[in-house]
């Protein structure tokens, strides 16, 4: 899928932000019929974070890119595009991106938002691989950023459990040598999953009213077991079949990096792969489901660990609304 040009993209930098507030399993005992047990054992979530009702998406995406900025040690001024994939923007326009560029004074950057949920950082992602590998662009911050709590309904025990807020950012730079960055990438879309998971109330279909208003049309949502059924297909055969395209074996694989949603959907990918939990990025257990927030956020976070390593191989996976889901194969560069 990737046609190769003059350089290749590589991650150069990553930074990641979860606000403060802790909501745990049992916040939600004390006012819905649930269980910490049903919730710990059904998706493997414990606590997850909320972002204050008056602060934006574009909050967490600044203070992300602010971390990934002082790591690469270079000021905002030297960035030329910022791509950021969400689907809970501060608004339907201008763009989160716009918001961000003016937030940060980046005065040398475009920028657009891209909409592919849970997908929405690989889209991304993807999507400034192309600026960077044809060296029209030197330095793309691709952001992943949710503010889920923000279209959950926290009466609807089927989806207000699952989700969290969080921003996740990656720095993108050429590179010339070819055998670092990113190196295949296999995306989807099927809309025959839009029955499935959905927003329904606020576009052009359904304009904002009253009515959209009392029917709850501005949530998430989801039909857990028929997502959950085309998850785990759809996202553990991307995973094996970037893999077995490359070459590669499932011991050349430092780590998979799926998108959070549920520690079941997670370990059968793992499973597909032939990988064992240890080489697995998870941190749904803390943060729940931050949509296009999960793989940045795993990533900067075992970063910042110290258990990335030049060279390493890593498999990136997501499944989410729409459907999208794809995966993204990158050697580690720094
Ligand atoms: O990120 C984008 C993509 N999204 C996903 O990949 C999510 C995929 N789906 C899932 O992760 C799972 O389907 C859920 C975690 C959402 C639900 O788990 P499940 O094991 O599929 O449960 P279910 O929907 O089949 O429900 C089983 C039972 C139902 O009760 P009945 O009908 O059997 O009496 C639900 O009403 O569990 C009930 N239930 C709950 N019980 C306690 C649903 N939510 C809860 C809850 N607490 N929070």
């Amino acid at each position: 899928m990737l046609n190769k040009g003059p350089f290749n993209a590589a991650i150069t930098a990553v930074g990641h932000y979860f606000p403060e507030r802790i909501i745990s399993n049992k916040y939600f005992e004390e006012y819905l019929d649930t269980s910490d047990e049903w919730i710990k054992t059904r998706t493997g979530i414990i606590e997850r974070r909320r972002l204050d009702k008056d602060k934006p998406t574009s909050f967490m995406a600044v203070k992300a890119i602010e971390m990934l900025l002082k790591n690469r040690g270079i000021g905002i001024e030297e960035i030329d595009l910022i791509i950021v994939g969400t689907v809970t923007p501060d608004m339907i326009y201008p763009s989160t991106a716009c918001v961000i560029q003016k937030e940060m004074g980046a005065k040398n950057a475009w920028g657009f938002d891209i909409l592919a949920a849970c997908s929405g950082f690989l889209f991304s992602l993807m999507t400034a691989v192309q600026f960077v590998q044809c060296g029209s662009h030197k330095k793309v911050i691709v952001v992943g950023a949710d503010k889920m709590s923000a279209i959950s309904n926290m009466e609807d025990r089927n989806t207000c459990i699952l989700f969290g807020d969080a921003a996740g950012a990656v720095l993108l730079e050429p590179t010339e040598d070819k055998s670092y960055g990113v190196v295949d990438a296999i995306l989807k879309i099927d809309g025959e999953g839009g029955k499935n998971l959905h927003q329904l109330g606020g576009g052009s279909l359904n304009p904002a009213s009253h009515e959209t208003v009392e029917k709850r049309m501005h949530y998430v949502y989801q039909d857990g077991k028929s997502v959950f059924k085309d998850a785990v297909k759809g996202m553990a055969d991307v995973s094996y079949d970037i893999m077995v395209n490359n070459n590669l074996s499932s011991e050349q694989i430092s780590f998979l990096v799926p998108h959070q949603a549920n520690l079941r959907i997670i370990t059968a990918c793992a499973e597909r792969m032939g990988i064992s939990m240890d080489k697995v990025m998870v941190n749904i257990n803390k943060y729940g489901n931050t949509t296009s927030g999960t793989i940045p956020t795993c990533i900067s976070e075992y970063w910042h660990e110290g258990k990335l390593k030049k060279g390493d191989y890593i498999v990136l996976s997501s499944f989410g609304a729409g459907y999208t889901w794809g995966s993204i194969l990158v050697r580690w560069a720094y």
